[in-house]
């Protein structure tokens, strides 16, 4: 069951690594984007009839044989096009310009010189900073075709055929590095797809429900509730929709954050501000008894799932006949776990599993369509509580894949502990922070940053995820006169956009010391903190 909607620009992939990106940066304009493979047929398109279409880059050149394509059918339905990098490429080569390979890449910051006239440039800087990011270049326009910008290196950095509403830039408009990127990428969806900016959260929320209340008309619906932001929006959007025809399980496995399971009963139990019909199932020995002796990571999330699959089961048949089962699915997922055509990368559990175990006839993904920072907006409409909208992304294994080696209680222990401190740590850096104060950056007396100069600003230094893990290492160490021999926790923190690639943050190391001295002194088995400084890849976000 999806969701209906007005304005539309869809992405076409043909392999870049920022197409995610480019969906997000039209959503920002508030036009409904979605990626679709570049083998989605031209009739689906056309039926589809979205306001404008964008091509990604890609890594390949578009004039081999097995490079991916797209029939040139395409330009002929009038729908507006903009090829960016690869895309710009193709759309040359199809229509018959000449895409040449450079002795050398063109890769980086590089100043555009733009012709003005276009629509696509409006209100753009005559010399715009971009970023290119390109071997193969256009070296010469398909005939019709108007030069739009040109930079040192590249003759044919952007064209326009205005008359056929075919657009190609050969940087890339939706990285921040491209300065005046938003605003060419708002000139083609507004000016040139003539999108009216209809697609907010508020109206998502509205068309939902509705939407939701007349497709389930009388069906009960069972919902798995995590406690996370998207299963818990999910269940709050269908509460909405169908008030007690809702019922929501949340299984307590154990590895969940410390106080955590009493914090969801708290806003989702009886006592909290929703009214729903909350179930809490505490079967923490049940997982503990599974994991004891299992080391291998994967083999630990199959079991995780598996396990939680067979509790909430149970519990769903003691509910009874369910018609609808929700599931708290985001866009990201849905690439991520390969149902969007790329690879699969772990076994997420929060998509695949349950629906073949629990008896019911329709799955309801209310938030399919919506990336993380949208699906935030949507619970604030709904009036969750602010801590629990903005919490960081927590996986459904939970502290299962913070644990090296075997899961324990006694390991689930420090580590949520651990976590606790550091969580709490850089709450507290970023209350003085925002305050100007700068509380948590002191120390001996020492400011790392000037108070008041960064007031408001947000910091260099703020993580999209942090957490702590505990490695399987214990080492010698002392403690007062005595050796001691402890775990080491890991402590980590990434910079990423979505979650596929991630960058180390640079915490300001005055966080770091605080941290390390509370945790070696308050948490019990531990005599050692680490730094996990490695980027994704070729690491991981989480540490299994
Ligand atoms: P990785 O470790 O795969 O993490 O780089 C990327 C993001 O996904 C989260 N993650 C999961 N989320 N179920 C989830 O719901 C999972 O099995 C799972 N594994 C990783 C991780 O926290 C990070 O945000």
């Amino acid at each position: 069951m999806g969701v209906t909607k007005q304005d539309r620009v869809i992405v076409i992939d043909f392999g870049g690594q920022y197409n995610q990106l480019i969906a997000r940066r039209v959503r920002e304009c508030h036009v409904f984007s979605e990626v679709y493979p570049h083998t989605i047929p031209i009739d689906a398109i056309r039926q589809m009839a979205p306001d404008g279409i964008i091509f990604t880059g890609g890594p390949n050149s578009a004039y081999k044989e097995d490079s991916p394509s797209i029939s040139s059918d395409i330009f002929s339905l009038g729908i507006p096009i903009l090829g960016i990098c690869y895309g710009a490429q193709l759309m040359a080569h199809l229509l018959g310009g000449t895409v040449k390979t450079a002795p050398t890449s063109e890769y980086g910051k590089t100043i555009v010189s733009v012709q003005p006239g276009s629509m696509l440039f409006k209100n753009v800087s005559m010399d715009t900073a971009t970023w290119m990011s390109h071997t193969d270049y256009i070296a010469e326009a398909p005939e019709g075709f108007t030069i739009a910008a040109s930079s040192r290196a590249c003759p044919v950095a952007a064209m326009t055929n205005a008359a056929r509403k075919l657009y190609a830039v050969q940087f890339h408009p939706e990285v921040n590095h491209t300065v005046e990127g938003q605003k060419i990428i708002e000139n083609f969806v507004y000016g040139i797809c003539g999108c009216q900016g209809n697609w907010k959260m508020s109206s998502f929320v509205e068309t939902s429900v509705n939407y939701l209340r007349k497709g389930i008309g009388n069906g009960r619906v069972l919902c798995a509730l995590s406690g996370g932001v998207d299963s818990s929006v999910a269940a709050v959007l269908l509460s909405k929709a169908v008030g007690k025809q809702l019922t929501c399980v949340f299984v307590d496995h154990g590895l969940l954050r410390k106080n955590e399971a009493d914090e969801v009963e708290a806003i989702f139990g009886p006592d909290g501000p929703f009214d729903l019909n909350f179930v809490r199932v505490n079967v923490s020995g049940r997982f503990f008894d599974r994991l004891a002796g299992v080391t291998d990571p994967e083999q630990k999330r199959k079991i995780i799932g598996e396990e939680f699959i067979h509790v909430f089961e149970f519990e769903a048949s003691k509910i009874g006949a369910v018609d609808y089962l929700v599931q708290g699915t985001i866009y990201p997922d849905v690439i991520e776990s390969g149902l969007g055509g790329s690879a699969t990368i772990k076994s997420h559990h929060n998509v695949g599993g349950l629906p073949e175990h629990v008896n019911f006839k329709e799955i309801v993904e209310p938030l399919r369509l919506l990336f993380k920072d949208e699906v935030r907006q949507v619970g604030r409409e709904l009036g969750i509580p602010e801590h629990l909208v903005s919490r960081q992304p927590f996986p459904g294994p939970g502290l299962g894949v913070r644990i090296i080696g075997e899961v324990t209680p006694e390991k689930v222990r420090i580590v949520q502990e651990a976590d606790y401190i550091y969580r709490e740590e850089i709450d507290k850096a970023l209350q003085g922070w925002y305050a100007g104060t700068v509380d948590g950056l002191t120390k001996r007396g020492k400011k790392a940053v000037s108070p008041g100069e960064r007031k408001g600003e947000i910091p260099i230094w703020l993580p999209d995820q942090y957490f702590a893990a505990i490695t399987n290492m214990r080492s010698v160490g002392v403690m007062g006169d005595g050796r001691t021999y402890d775990y080491a926790i890991a402590l980590r923190a990434v910079h990423t956009s979505d979650f596929m690639t991630a960058d180390a943050v640079h915490l300001p190391w005055e966080i770091l010391d605080i941290v390390t001295n509370r945790i070696v002194n308050e948490v019990k088995g531990v005599n050692r903190v680490l730094y996990d400084c490695t980027s994704k890849p070729p690491g991981t976000v989480e540490l299994e």
